[in-house]
């Protein structure tokens, strides 16, 4: 099974299956998390913005310089683990993935 780790804003962990080829944005919007994604996954609200954990970050696509802009504008900013859900499209080898919903007010 395809899955993603996602800690809620409680600090709740649950599982949840993810198909490839979704967006982690979507992902997360299909299973009721709470992500405004209001630019549906243009990349410039930064609403999804999520902390991956460490031993996965590095293994993502890289940071595109829009996507960087957008996050270093957001509260709650990480070098080191914070991504843009709607930039990453997950596929097989990120099955397990572990994530943070990032509170962006
Ligand atoms: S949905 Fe807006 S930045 Fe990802």
């Amino acid at each position: 099974m395809n899955y993603i780790s996602v800690i809620d804003h409680e600090q709740n962990e649950v599982k949840v299956d993810a198909p490839p080829g979704d967006t982690l944005m979507e992902i997360l919007r299909d299973n009721l998390f709470d992500v405004a994604a209001t630019c549906s996954g243009a990349g410039t609200c930064g609403t999804c913005h999520l902390h991956v954990d460490e031993a996965w970050f590095g293994l993502l696509p890289q940071k595109d310089c829009y996507e960087e802009d957008t996050l270093r504008d957001s509260f709650h900013y990480s070098a080191t683990q914070s991504r843009l859900a709607c930039q990453i499209t997950f596929d097989e080898s990120l099955s397990g993935i572990r994530v943070s919903l990032v509170n962006s007010n």
